[in-house]
């Protein structure tokens, strides 16, 4: 039995591995299946799977809840009385529709000629209330967890933005809160922990693995499975078990929806969609509207860390292999036995070394194409964003920006003219200002 199991025990749920049929299927990318997990309830991906990925493999424990969960998804989510009560939250709580922007002097930096990049359109996620999409996805899931009497939040968050999200929608509907957090990221994102207890909630550190969002989730997914009965478990991207990556895809896809609906006002469809990828779900949420658009190309950017033929980064998409991770199966990184590697990225956000099951089918069937930016060019397009567009853009979403230009100059090649190009912005950065500051002082200070 694989030693992760032994150690963990029964509560255990899944972190990792890469089964047989996955080493069939997918030679190249799949490690010897010496060291196979057996998950304890191994649900084949049949409904809420896209393609081969997404999935339960999940502790039994938690196959009644997540039943329920997709019960309310049906019962509670779809029906238009929620929809019109979670659309007035969005509006006049969460401050939506977000513009539309234009980011023209930060095109100028990426291409000066113009020959590419006709016109770049930012879709401000910044602009909601709490600073990130991830207040969206929150606010849906506590509405949902009210209706469906729960009086309890548990919360998984990586830079802290899903966690101030979520702790906002608990005192919001006053419901308590307790959010699960690494280590190295309660240092990193120190302005969120402070903001996240002001609003009454229990932040827990994890000082388990890599300290960072994987072992947060590890924790969280824990306390779901002990205390399942009166406690909703309110994830924080496109991943996990289904019916989470359905879930939050459809919670966050009033992104996409707006951003499609203010491009055809400005008269047309971008040629490109770019969003950062972390779990996948503001680039889920971004895309989502625009799937059907054949004409319209989807690119997400994965972070790079050092570089991805160093071993310190989180390109999940890019480098990883079919394995399974916090319940669905989908990319992760994993070593040669198959165990989960630890993720390196400057953004806590994008540190993860799983990804969202939708975005492993988008990239399989070819629909979506995926790109790495590293630390360093984040950091200097957190720079260059700020000096040119008078926005400080969060580390997570800077990876975003920067292969801004290679995806113009990609479609501008392929369509002979330059291209028009929509970015999410996902958060605003003052979350980040400590790390800048380490990083670049002479910069931030000049
Ligand atoms: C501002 C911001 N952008 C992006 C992400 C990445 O998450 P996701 O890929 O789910 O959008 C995070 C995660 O914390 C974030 O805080």
């Amino acid at each position: 039995m694989c030693r992760l199991l032994r150690e963990k025990g029964p509560a255990f749920v899944g972190e990792t591995a890469v089964t047989p049929a996955d080493a069939a299927r997918h030679p190249a990318r799949s490690p010897p299946a010496r060291f196979c997990y057996k998950p304890r309830v191994a649900t084949p991906p049949t409904s809420g799977a896209f393609g081969p990925y997404g999935g339960r493999f999940v502790a039994e424990t938690l196959v009644p809840a997540l039943d329920e969960l997709s019960a309310a998804l049906d019962g509670i989510v779809a029906t238009p009385a929620f929809q019109r009560e979670l659309d007035g939250w969005l509006a006049d709580y969460v401050g939506r529709p977000t513009p539309l922007g234009d980011a023209s002097r930060f095109a100028r930096t990426v291409d000066p000629t113009g020959e590419a990049l006709g016109a770049l359109w930012l879709k401000r996620e910044d602009l909601c209330h709490t600073g990130a999409h991830k207040i969206n996805n929150a606010l849906g899931q506590v509405l949902l967890a009210t209706k469906m009497g729960k009086r309890r939040i548990i919360a998984e968050t990586g830079a802290g933005q899903h966690g101030v999200a979520t702790a906002t929608a608990a005192a919001l509907f006053g419901l308590s809160c307790d959010v699960y957090m690494g280590a190295v990221d309660v240092a990193r994102q120190a302005p969120n922990v402070a903001r996240m207890e002001l609003l009454g909630a229990r932040v827990i550190p994890v000082e388990t693995g890599s300290r960072t969002l994987k072992d947060a989730m590890n924790e969280a997914l824990r306390d779901w499975v002990t205390h399942v009965d009166g406690t909703y478990y309110c994830v924080g991207s496109a991943a996990g078990p289904h019916p989470y990556p359905t879930l939050v895809a459809q919670l966050q896809r009033v992104i996409g929806v707006e951003a499609r609906a203010q491009s055809l006002a400005r008269g047309g469809l971008p040629d490109a969609v770019v969003a950062c990828i972390g779990g996948g779900s503001n680039a889920i949420g971004m895309f989502g509207a625009f799937l059907g658009d054949e004409a319209v190309a989807l690119y997400g950017v994965e972070a790079a860390g050092d570089g991805v033929d160093t071993p310190r980064h989180a390109a999940t998409l890019t480098r990883g292999r079919v394995g399974v991770l916090h319940g669905s199966k989908s990319y992760v990184l994993c070593d040669d036995d198959g165990q989960i590697a630890e993720a390196h990225s400057i953004s806590a956000g994008l540190d993860y070394p799983g990804v969202g099951p939708q975005h492993a089918w988008l990239k399989d069937t070819g629909r979506a194409t995926y790109l790495v930016a590293t630390d360093a060019e984040a950091l200097a397009a957190v720079r260059a964003v700020a000096r040119t567009e008078g926005i400080l853009i969060a580390l997570e979403t800077a990876h975003a920006f920067a292969r801004v230009g290679d995806v113009a100059r990609l479609e501008a090649a392929r369509r002979g003219r330059p291209v028009t190009v929509a970015l999410c912005v996902s958060g605003r950065g003052d979350k980040d200002l400590s790390t800048l500051l380490a990083e670049e002082p002479h910069h931030v200070a000049s």
